[in-house]
């Protein structure tokens, strides 16, 4: 039986699958090949999986809500490969449960910071930015130099993460609680932000 134009457009049901069923079509195209595409679902060489302390440190990250000024994403056009180094490459976010790529750029994006600055200065920043940079409006986050990580939960943590795919080994989950005693959430907040995009060689 063929059906005309016209009586497609009379049953409304109908027009309405049928427009679905069309403009899925482009999604499906672009979307599925990208769960089997090697280098978007592989690590790149010498990602590794978060250490303990900077685990909590990302998760600290993401409490604070830094994400909502500060992306973690370089796209690949020359004024952002000038300025921050290596556009991000997918397979860097493979250990990322979940990415901090954000949107918002109110302050620089941090995908490569890691290695940029020292440890006392991202210190002295985190505390009051406008010490190394007077005319930050980053706000200051003095409370995390004397609280100490949480570690009852790290363990648990680590686990979920390894379902989804992180290769922590049984030693490295077991170690894990010892590993952060006596750390702040200064130090967790540090050693996050100096591995971030390190993975990959960058010219800077
Ligand atoms: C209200 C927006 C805002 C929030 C929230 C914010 N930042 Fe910032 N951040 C900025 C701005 C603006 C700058 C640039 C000026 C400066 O260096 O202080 C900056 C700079 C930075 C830099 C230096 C980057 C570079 O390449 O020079 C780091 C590291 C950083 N922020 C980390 C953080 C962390 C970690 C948090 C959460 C604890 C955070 N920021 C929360 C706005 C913000």
């Amino acid at each position: 039986m063929l059906m005309r134009h016209e009586d497609i457009e009379k049953k409304m049901g109908l027009l309405i699958f049928l427009i679905i069923v069309t403009i899925s079509i482009g999604g499906i195209v672009q979307i599925v090949p990208l769960f089997f595409m090697h280098s978007t679902t592989e690590p790149v060489t010498g990602l590794k999986p978060y250490s303990p302390l900077q685990l909590a440190g990302r998760d600290i990250y993401v409490r604070e809500g830094c994400y909502v000024c500060h992306s973690q994403m370089i796209r690949p056009f020359r004024a952002e490969t000038e300025r921050y180094g290596h556009y991000s490459l997918a397979g860097e976010f493979v250990y990322d449960h979940p990415f901090q790529w954000g949107s918002k750029r109110t302050g620089p994006d941090l995908h490569r910071v890691g290695g940029r600055y020292s440890d006392e200065w991202h210190r002295v920043h985190l505390i009051n930015p406008r010490d190394v940079v007077p005319e930050s409006i980053m706000p200051g986050y003095p409370w995390l130099e004397n609280t100490p990580v949480d570690n009852s939960d790290i363990q648990t943590r680590m686990r979920v993460l390894r379902k989804l795919g992180s290769p922590y080994s049984d030693d490295e989950i077991a170690s894990a609680t010892g590993s952060l005693e006596g750390k702040t959430e200064m130090d967790a907040m540090i050693a996050y932000l100096q591995v971030l995009g390190t993975a990959v060689k960058t010219r800077r």
